[in-house]
């Protein structure tokens, strides 16, 4: 009796674990600050988010949840002006040892001289899979849409809904791929002068601080898991993202950013892999 019980018990846990929730939302319901104090600034009734960096720190927050697979939507105006050596992210990441993580990563840059988006993956602890961008319209004059699509098949980075690259799941050709760890969405403003601009030639100038950058629209399609998923609601999800991959459009789209606008692929770094370049580069042809 007791044994039967615990086993149903154990059905219903697994089963309401997994929910679906779309969470177009506010800042209040949706994240929480991570570093920084009041640095982080949830305004406009919870529509809005601005992050800031001093001298002192910068700033971040996280989802309140975590998820496995989904769309991943954020608005983002960048700092402006004289932004050499601040990096402004949003990601999802895993915790812990082996941690899986999908970045986006816009380096800053002194006036008139272009962002760099950089974009990552890492599976099971393990990146070095870097493609880099310069982009089409100028980030730090409005908000533009940077969306994660990530499904059992694929990650997808989007840009105003244009697909800038796609890391298609090549377990199979024995490349680890995340799709077991639950991650939360991260969002961080931070000083890389060591690195980030011309490769830490070009120091953030702190006469210009406090440096900020917004987001808004926040909005996560996504299967929701670990406590608190049962409360939301699984109505009206539009669940397009789950096989999501290109069309021909998209492959269009694609092609000539990757044309265009890519500044670096790992797939072409044979002088940083002399061993070879990773499976996944020979095999995840869009093109
Ligand atoms: C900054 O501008 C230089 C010159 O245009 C460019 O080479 C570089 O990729 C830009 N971005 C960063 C992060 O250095
Ligand atoms: C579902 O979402 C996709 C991508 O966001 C969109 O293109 C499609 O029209 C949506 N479908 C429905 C039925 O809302």
């Amino acid at each position: 009796m007791g044994t039967s019980n615990s086993s149903i018990s154990a059905v219903v846990l697994s089963i309401s674990i997994l929910i679906v929730a779309a969470s177009a939302g506010s800042f209040y319901d949706d994240m929480d600050t991570t570093f920084g104090g009041e640095r982080a600034k949830i305004v406009n009734g919870g529509q809005d988010l601005s992050l800031s960096l001093d001298q002192y720190s910068g700033s971040g927050f996280q989802s309140k949840h975590e998820y496995l697979f989904g769309r991943f939507d954020m608005q983002l105006k960048l700092v402006p002006g004289n932004s050499a050596g601040t990096v402004t992210t949003f990601y999802l990441s895993s915790q812990g040892a082996g941690h899986d993580e999908i970045d986006f990563e816009f380096l800053g840059n002194s006036t008139g001289n272009p962002y760099t988006i950089h974009t990552n993956v890492y599976s099971q602890g393990k990146g070095n899979k870097e493609q880099q961008f310069h982009l089409w319209f100028d980030p730090t004059a409005a908000f533009h849409t940077y969306t994660i699509v990530w499904n059992s098949l694929r990650i997808i980075f989007l840009i105003d809904n244009i697909p800038v690259r796609v890391f298609n799941n090549n377990d199979a050709a024995g490349v680890p791929f995340p799709k077991s760890q639950p991650m939360r969405v991260y969002a961080s403003l931070w000083n890389a002068d060591d690195w980030a601009t011309q490769g830490g030639r070009v120091k953030t100038d702190w006469t210009n601080a406090p440096f900020t950058a917004s987001y808004r629209k926040f909005n996560a399609n996504a299967k929701k898991v670990g406590p608190n998923s049962e409360s939301t609601n699984s109505v009206n999800d539009n669940q397009s993202w789950s096989t999501q991959g290109l069309d021909a459009a998209g492959r269009n789209r694609i092609r000539w950013v990757q044309t265009k606008h890519m500044i670096y692929n790992y797939c072409n770094d044979r002088k940083r892999f002399p061993n070879g370049i990773s499976a996944e580069c020979k095999t995840s042809r869009f093109l």
